[in-house]
């Protein structure tokens, strides 16, 4: 074993985040364009056996936890062959996925099959007319029936990402809790971050944490703090006090979390970051597509992390919105 991914603030990464693609099927304001995405050409994308490599440099500097993004990764074929390809890596722990669900219903048992277990789906809103207006498509129906379908794959303790942003999904944060609660569902309400691709975010458009907590505990039972939760979770986790479940706050604006981080992010055309809202980025698709050593992949992981800034600055007038938007970053 060599020396674990410690950054310039005593911070351990274990984590590595994978965007698989960032093409979309479905087009959420805050993260994508209406029209005209600038997508990256097919050659620039990594290959299954690029991020394989990578990872297998990764692991044993710390590397145990990934997560697989996009744009919407399920767009990439074959993606339970790249499941079980990492999941067979020795020293990974854990495999996740986020989706938007469109594909779910035809994959479910596939991404199972493959040693999945953990599924993020990325969903506001239970009303049809919303779900049209946030994502520019007619798809809830879809995304409804991929959730099951990953119910009846065998999938436990599904969490479903709901962006918070006020002015919008005010009318969904009940009903959200409630179609979760029902069925054993983790909501995961995110305050809107500014990643969208049109400068529409705002700080007056951001739903917080606090906000909703206190819709949640008048409308559909009490919510208390989890007491044992994991400190280094993005995630702060609420409990109702009735036991009827989990509910979990992603307040990367009101309530950053940065010094808990423990993530790196592979971009799909393989660039590292260190942060979502990072500004620089370090090329290692060159590397994989050379014979570099394993060696000279670990210095450039190393250096990246190294690099690493304190934290976001969103809530300082500095703040600068990163290059790429959302869906070309990863989630
Ligand atoms: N702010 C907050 N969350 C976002 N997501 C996408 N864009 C934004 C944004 N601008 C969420 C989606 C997706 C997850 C990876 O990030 O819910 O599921
Ligand atoms: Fe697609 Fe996810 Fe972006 Fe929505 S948030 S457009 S589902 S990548």
């Amino acid at each position: 074993m060599i020396a674990p991914l410690i950054d310039s603030f005593g911070r351990v990464h274990d984590n590595l985040r994978i965007s698989v693609t960032d093409r979309c099927n479905i087009r959420c304001f805050y993260c994508m364009p209406e029209e005209g995405a600038q997508y990256m050409d097919r050659a620039e994308i990594l290959t299954f056996e690029e991020i394989e490599r990578f990872v297998r440099a990764a692991v044993p500097l710390g590397i145990t936890k990934l997560r697989l993004t996009g744009g919407e990764p399920l767009l990439r074929r074959d993606l339970p062959l790249l499941i079980e390809r990492l999941a067979a890596i020795p020293g990974i722990r854990d495999i996740a996925l986020t989706t938007n669900a469109v594909l779910l219903g035809k994959h479910a048992a596939d991404l199972y099959g493959a040693g999945l277990r953990r599924l993020n789906i990325h969903l506001d809103t239970l009303d049809r007319a919303r779900f049209e207006q946030i994502t520019r498509r007619d798809d809830l129906t879809k995304v409804l029936a991929g959730i099951d379908a990953a119910v009846d794959a065998g999938f436990e303790n599904i969490k479903l990402n709901i962006v918070a942003v006020k002015g919008l999904v005010e009318p969904d944060i009940v009903p959200m809790a409630l179609y979760c609660r029902e069925r054993g569902f983790e909501p995961r309400y995110i305050e809107f971050m500014p990643l969208d691709a049109q400068s529409l975010w705002g700080r007056s458009r951001v739903l917080t944490a606090d906000e909703i907590i206190a819709v949640v505990s008048r409308e559909v039972a009490p919510l208390r703090a989890v007491p044992d939760a994991d400190p280094r979770a993005p995630a702060t986790e609420y409990e109702y006090s009735d036991g009827g479940g989990r509910v979990g706050f992603i307040a990367s604006v009101s309530k950053p979390f940065c010094m808990n981080c423990n993530r790196i992010r592979l971009t799909s055309d393989g660039k590292l970051r260190y942060c979502l809202f990072a500004i620089e980025e370090t090329d290692v698709r060159g590397l994989l597509r050379s014979d570099a050593s394993n060696e000279e992949i670990v210095a450039v992981i190393r250096g990246n992390v190294a690099a690493k800034w304190v934290g976001h600055e969103i809530n300082s007038p500095q703040f600068v919105a990163p290059p790429r938007p959302m869906y070309s970053i990863g989630g």
